[in-house]
């Protein structure tokens, strides 16, 4: 789908109703992966319909697996990881990092070479965090800039188990290295210096994949693949915590986020705002999967400050965070996010460039934001091209009087390509 340039959002606007927003992003990398790595016909609904998503997909199509849309439904034909075969050409991951460091993983044990390139903003976002640990696996791997931008260059080949200890806390190179263990000789042992969000864990072991979590920080793999599979992937509570921010700092909104993904590190915004005294109640519906899936309701509040230290689960809600923060009484003070930097944008610095047009004072620290809330108003802004700082400006317009302008919102194609019609049908008068 093709999104215009620029949004124009006029304010306020209450939020009313249900919705079900797109199939988590993180969930459909990891379930596209294990159909392609598992020998059988797997099934996915609700499969996320960014660009993201798209460019794994692509790049399995491009390793020889087979895909048929049925409906609103990927049918996957895997015939297990020995049938990849050499891509045709370099494969382009575009805006993608979780494309980008998971194939590292799985091409890494392959007999064959591959080439993985990004567009401008991927091309220079760290890829050393994926190739060192790989490479002690005994990957033949290299990047640009001495391994430490893309492209990357994969001469793949036979991986030996062994214990990994990585550098950085991070979902996308902890699967990196699972794929790269099931495909390993011996065990492997993946150790993080903190948590990180768990879906591969949690899926592929549902799936009977040999993984096993020895603790908080380990998990252990061993040889072996996934079984074929039937999924309906819950909505993506990265793109759900945009609604419950736009909800909760409309006066008169009252909304239903249905079917979304409850795991509880990718909740952890709900706490946050609750600190900040917001109406989110969450109730689970049961599990799928290996996850925990049920539905929020959102209710206007007004918010005071609460400074809170950011994990990597909640790392990718902290711009909509900025926004609640500058809607709160008071000053919040957001720590441990030095990792922002080095996201699709810089956003310590685009985040605070966007909410000072919007009038509200925000200091950018060595490691994250002070957000002193106040008045915002309404402003002609930019994404920076990228989607989640897009979609948090678009939230802050929607609360505020008048017009506000979002350039280069084409950005939001990456995670959430219609996202201004489910605002739009959110927000008509009910
Ligand atoms: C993701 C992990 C996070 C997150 C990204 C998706 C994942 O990145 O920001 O949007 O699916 O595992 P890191 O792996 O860099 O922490």
């Amino acid at each position: 789908m093709t999104v215009a340039n620029e949004f124009v959002v006029v304010g306020p606007r209450p939020l009313r109703g249900r919705v079900r927003i797109p199939g988590d992003k993180g969930i459909s990398h990891r379930a596209l992966i294990a159909a392609a790595l598992a020998d059988g016909v797997s099934t996915i609904a609700h499969l996320g319909p960014g660009d993201d998503v798209v460019r794994t997909r692509h790049a399995l199509a491009a390793l020889g697996v087979t895909m048929t849309v049925d409906g609103g439904t990927l049918e996957v034909t895997g015939r297990g990881v020995e049938a990849l075969h050499e891509p045709a050409n370099d494969i382009d991951c575009g805006n993608s990092g979780t494309t980008m460091r998971m194939l590292a993983g799985l091409l890494a044990g392959r007999p064959f070479p591959s080439v993985l390139i990004g567009d401008d903003s991927l091309s220079q976002r760290p890829m050393q965090r994926v190739i060192a640990p790989l490479r002690v696996l005994g990957a033949d791997i290299d990047g640009r800039g001495d391994g430490g931008v893309a492209p990357l260059v994969i001469r793949g080949g036979p991986l030996v188990g062994t214990r990994v200890e990585l550098e950085v806390a991070s979902g996308q190179v902890k699967t990196a290295l699972v794929l790269a263990g099931l495909q390993a000789s011996g065990t492997t042992e993946i150790v993080e210096p903190a948590a990180s969000r768990d879906h591969t864990e949690r899926l592929f072991s549902a799936l009977g994949a040999p993984i096993e979590r020895i603790d908080e920080r380990t998990i252990r793999v061993h040889a072996g693949a996934p079984d074929p599979f039937t999924a309906d992937v819950p909505g993506d509570p990265s793109s759900a915590a945009f609604f419950v921010v736009a909800a909760t700092i409309t006066p008169g909104s009252e909304i239903v986020i249905e079917d979304v993904l409850l795991n509880p590190g990718r909740l952890e915004f709900v706490e946050v705002l609750r600190a900040m005294g917001a109406d989110i109640s969450v109730v689970s519906d049961g599990d799928h999967l290996g996850e925990p899936v049920g539905s929020i309701k959102v209710r206007a509040t007004d918010l005071h400050a609460a400074s809170f230290k950011c994990s990597e689960p909640i790392i990718d809600e902290v711009p909509v965070l900025a926004v609640a923060a500058a809607f709160a009484d008071g000053a919040t003070e957001i720590t441990n996010a030095a990792e922002l930097r080095v996201k699709e944008s810089n956003r310590i610095t685009t985040v605070e460039q966007e909410l000072t047009k919007l009038g509200v004072r925000v200091d950018a620290t060595a490691d994250g934001l002070l957000v002193h809330g106040g008045r915002p108003h309404a402003a002609t802004c930019t994404s920076h091209g990228d989607h989640r700082v897009a979609m948090a400006i678009a939230v802050a317009g929607n609360a505020l009087e008048g017009e506000s302008h979002i350039q280069e919102w084409g950005s939001v194609a990456v995670s959430y390509p219609e996202f201004a019609q489910d605002l739009e049908r959110l927000t008509v008068a009910k």
